[in-house]
């Protein structure tokens, strides 16, 4: 199995893309420490998984914490033994143009999508040296490479996950530690879903419709970026450092 005894840690967990992200690598072999804002979710998860047979640790918190995510990290190191593996999936999208995007809506974008991330790796990464390598993969977004319109907290803050992953790439490929990041287009996910809530549409409607417009026919299922996280972070991909792969169904961004 790809990711036999491999020590993984993955945020984000209970949403759409995690939930089949920790299926997939506990499924695999890894021995994952999950992490997710309630408590309660992730107790749920990891029932769920253990009734399919896949043993699995949490710890819950708010990445919006410096404390929750160097703790994260620690315990991880600590419970597991150490860290092969980081995928960094959490991520809010307050929604709006720059009129419409309060402190709130500004800060907490950047605070989740952007510096848990620096957090999580800047802790993340020495106990990667110690290994001998590693592997990170963080979740940005085709918004962050062509913004769409009306996010602009969301789209600055993937577009600065863009960076920091092709910075880290290059600094800490001679440790041998590959960092990349996966920039989904659409995916089918609560995400989504409560955008077209909020504006009163039928998300199965919307879903469907808006699976006509992607050459592929369908908007992403988490499961298929799930898929492209799992290959960076995974042998196969050994080669592939400090690079933004966008998963597409061939739909470019539409402004
Ligand atoms: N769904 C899409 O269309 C889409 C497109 C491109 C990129 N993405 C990115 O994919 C990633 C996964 O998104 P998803 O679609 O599965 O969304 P989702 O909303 O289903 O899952 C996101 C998860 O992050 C968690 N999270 C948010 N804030 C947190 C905090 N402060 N502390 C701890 N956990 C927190 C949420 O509780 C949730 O479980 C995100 O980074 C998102 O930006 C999604």
């Amino acid at each position: 199995m790809r990711f036999d005894d491999k020590k993984i840690v993955i945020t984000g967990a209970t949403g759409g893309i995690g939930q089949a992200l920790v299926e997939l690598f506990a499924g695999e072999g890894g021995q994952v420490l999950f992490s997710d804002r309630s408590e309660e979710d992730c107790s749920d998860l990891s029932a769920v998984l253990k009734r399919k047979g896949l043993e699995t640790r949490y710890l819950a918190g708010d990445l919006r914490q410096k404390t929750y995510c160097e703790a994260l990290i620690s315990e991880a190191a600590e419970r597991l033994g150490g860290i092969d593996i980081l995928i960094n999936n959490a991520g809010i999208i307050p929604r709006g143009n720059i009129l419409e995007t309060n402190d709130d809506m500004w800060f907490s974008a950047l605070d989740v999508n952007l510096t848990a991330v620096f957090f999580l790796c800047r802790a993340a990464i020495p106990h990667m040296k110690r290994a001998g390598g590693g592997a990170i993969v963080n979740t940005s977004s085709t918004w962050g490479i062509y913004p769409g319109p009306d996010h602009v907290a969301y789209c600055t803050s993937k577009a600065a996950v863009a960076a920091l992953t092709k910075n880290l790439g290059r600094d800490h490929a001679p440790d041998g530690i590959r960092v990349n990041a996966v920039c989904p287009n659409e995916v089918n996910t609560p995400m989504l879903r409560s955008g077209f809530i909020r504006r009163g549409i039928d998300p199965a409607t919307a879903v469907s419709d808006l699976g006509k417009t992607v050459p592929l026919g369908h908007i992403a299922e988490p499961e298929e970026i799930a898929d492209v996280i799992a290959f960076l972070a995974s042998h196969d991909a050994r080669y592939v450092c400090g690079a933004t792969v966008e998963v597409t169904g061939a739909k470019p961004v539409y402004g």
